[in-house]
């Protein structure tokens, strides 16, 4: 059935649809018994007339009252986290960024100082970002930190692993870890405190046929069985641009709530193949380039996420007189409003330019740089 035929066969006060290319909406409509149905993809919300639709169908057909809003939310999570959490104790893995930060200080108001916040270094962070997030935790918030390296540790855990799922069950697994140890020198923990959000939820769940999982976040389906621990998720219900705004309600630092988002297995996805010390400090180095760089253009809080991925492929260069066989980097800039889908963003030649000269004559160890041209679907963000 086309979009046309749709329209035509829709009732009165069924007013509005949404289409785009390659979008897939299904309607279903029985006047005389009032049944209605409406089935899309999630990014025909995207659509101009989407939320028209959506609108539409929760309330003029259902009847819905909309009383959703962000001052609700924290207050009802706030409810939620202290009628479920009791006198438990609950740790929280933070990361610097803004889902785990808004989840802890939503949980702090909830429970104060029955949460215990722990901030894990896996030597898969950006540089410098441990002591900036140590720094700014004690900086903005009266929650204590405790801090871990344990850099070693996860790179003896994922010497040889390449495939992408198998590295974020390692990742996730080895926090887990860290946190149960942890959680016995605090004493009798019950529960983890996540910031899992929607997205992670819908593309961590297997369904079979053509749209089974398609990446399992590490703090959703990267979690091993026998986990010890409960875990909870306030914001599990939750698209990035809604945590951003609630984040701004709690009055949260700004370079918090515009900080771009960053996997939980972090560099690990973004060093295509096997992952040793050697291609994360190569890595590390490049990304810092690109972060200058987009931050001095001003693009930071324009696009959704700008970064690096390590190609395990040596290309031949020359530098001066000198032949080169190093690695290939991935430049990847997306504009998005919460990662389900994303477009390639479109940056003048002149700062590509920069960033890749700046990259190809500071960092040691790469040779070429390569911009990435697809949007998701059918492409994802990150490269594993
Ligand atoms: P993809 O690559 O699935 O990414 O298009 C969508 C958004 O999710 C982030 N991402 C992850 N975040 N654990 C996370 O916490 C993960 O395993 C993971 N994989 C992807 C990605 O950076 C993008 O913002």
């Amino acid at each position: 059935m086309s979009h046309q035929d749709l329209i035509e066969d829709l009732p009165l006060n069924f007013i509005a649809i949404a289409s785009s290319e390659n979008t897939k909406v299904a309607a279903m409509v029985n006047r005389e018994k009032k049944i209605y149905g409406i089935q899309f993809h999630p990014e025909v919300t995207h659509t101009p007339l989407g939320k028209k639709v959506f609108e539409n169908f929760l309330y003029k057909i259902c009847q819905c009252k909309p009383g959703w809003n962000l001052k609700s939310f924290i207050e009802q999570s706030v409810k939620e986290i202290k009628e479920k959490v009791g006198k438990d104790i609950v740790v929280a893995g933070v990361s610097g960024g803004i889902d785990s930060l808004v989840a802890a200080v939503l949980t702090h108001k909830a429970i104060g100082h029955q949460l215990y916040c722990i901030f894990i270094n896996n030597g898969l962070l950006r540089k410098g970002e441990a002591e900036e997030v140590q720094k700014r935790f004690k900086e903005n918030f009266k929650i204590d930190l405790i801090y871990v390296d344990a850099s070693e540790r996860f790179l003896k855990r994922l010497k040889g692993v390449s495939d992408p799922e198998k590295k974020r069950m390692v990742v996730g697994e080895e926090f887990i870890r860290i946190f149960e140890e942890k959680a016995k020198d605090i004493g009798k923990v019950e529960y983890l405190l996540q910031g899992t959000l929607y997205p992670d939820v819908i593309e961590s769940i297997s369904l079979e046929g053509p749209s089974s999982k398609i990446k399992s976040h590490h703090n959703v389906g990267g979690l091993p069985e026998e986990m010890k621990l409960k875990v909870l998720e306030p914001l599990k219900y939750l698209f990035k641009d809604e945590v951003r705004k609630i984040a701004k309600k709690l009055k949260l630092p700004e370079e918090v709530i515009w900080r771009q988002p960053f996997p939980g297995p972090g560099l690990s996805i973004r060093v295509i193949g096997v992952v040793d010390k050697e291609k994360l400090d190569i890595l590390r180095e490049a990304d810092e380039i690109i972060m200058q760089e987009i931050k001095k253009n001003n693009l930071y809080k324009k696009v959704w996420q700008s970064f690096g991925i390590l190609l395990p492929i040596k290309t031949v260069g020359v530098m001066g007189d000198i032949r080169t066989y190093d690695f290939v980097l991935v430049l990847r800039i997306v504009n998005s409003s919460d990662g389900m889908t994303a477009d390639w963003a479109k940056i003048s030649d002149k700062i590509l330019g920069e960033i890749s000269n700046r990259i190809i004559n500071e960092v040691k160890g790469i040779n070429r740089v390569v911009y990435d041209i697809s949007s998701k679907p059918p492409a994802t963000i990150e490269w594993e």
